[in-house]
């Protein structure tokens, strides 16, 4: 399973509210080729999302196995919420799916768990959170996630979620600064929470974000989400 460098190349995907993302990366997570973006097909099913990964893949050369982030909690590669693709994800093994499509291995986790993977430094506690269609959340404890954290629909302020205040439909209702308030506010309110170390701020909207951050906060640029997809393999 190598190519002719000896070297495992690994199709990394960003399955995304708004966009799908490829790139291969090699054996140490270092891309190998250009990060290729398409529209996330609407209705979001999985066998449309699955043609657009497979149309993606297609153009991106040789690989021998795949990573998926996902935007809802999987478990055992099965999905299990889809808030911003479509309910029928729900109970779909993506994985499995996915792996005969391709004829490759395929392992899925959720897409701010594997932005994680490919943010973290490993040390302590280490928050991230992504920005974009809607609102993901990923703990990490000395570089062992806690899988699965779902903060973007807890409640925030107002009667209203993380997602609700700060996912994209937000940011588009209510501007950029207001949305800066919010997430100013987010931030203060997390680190009373987690106390973390570290807080990664990634996502597509990442780029709007227009404040003073405190030291332990750092922006992490959108292409982290696929960076990530090597980790799911350190075993
Ligand atoms: C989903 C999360 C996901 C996040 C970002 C949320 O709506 O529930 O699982 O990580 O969006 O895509």
């Amino acid at each position: 399973m190598v190519d002719e460098n000896g070297s495992i190349r690994t199709l990394s995907v960003d399955i995304g509210g708004s966009g799908v993302k490829a790139m291969v990366l090699d054996i140490t997570g270092t891309p190998l080729t250009e990060r290729a973006r398409v529209d996330t097909p609407s209705p979001a099913k999985p066998d449309v999302v699955i043609n657009a990964i497979a149309v993606l893949a297609a153009a991106q050369g040789e690989f021998h196995r795949a990573s998926v982030g996902f935007p809802g909690v999987v478990r055992s590669g099965v999905t299990e919420t889809a808030v911003n693709l479509h309910p029928s994800w729900i109970g779909f093994d993506l994985a499995k799916e996915l792996s005969q499509r391709l004829n490759k291995p395929v392992r899925v986790i959720n897409d701010a768990d594997m932005q994680g993977m490919g943010a973290i430094a490993g040390k302590g506690v280490e928050l991230v959170i992504t920005l974009g269609t809607g609102f993901g959340s990923a703990l990490f404890v000395d570089g062992k996630l806690v899988p699965n954290m779902e903060m973007g629909h807890h409640q925030f302020r107002k009667e209203q979620t993380y997602e609700e205040q700060l996912g994209r439909a937000a940011l588009e209702k209510y501007g950029a600064k207001k949305w800066n308030r919010r997430l100013e506010k987010a931030i203060a309110s997390l680190q009373h929470l987690f106390n973390y170390d570290y807080l990664y701020i990634g996502g597509g909207e990442a780029v709007k974000v227009n404040l003073q951050l405190p030291l332990n906060v750092k922006l992490i640029p959108n292409v982290t989400g696929l960076l990530g997809g090597i980790a799911l393999w350190r075993d």
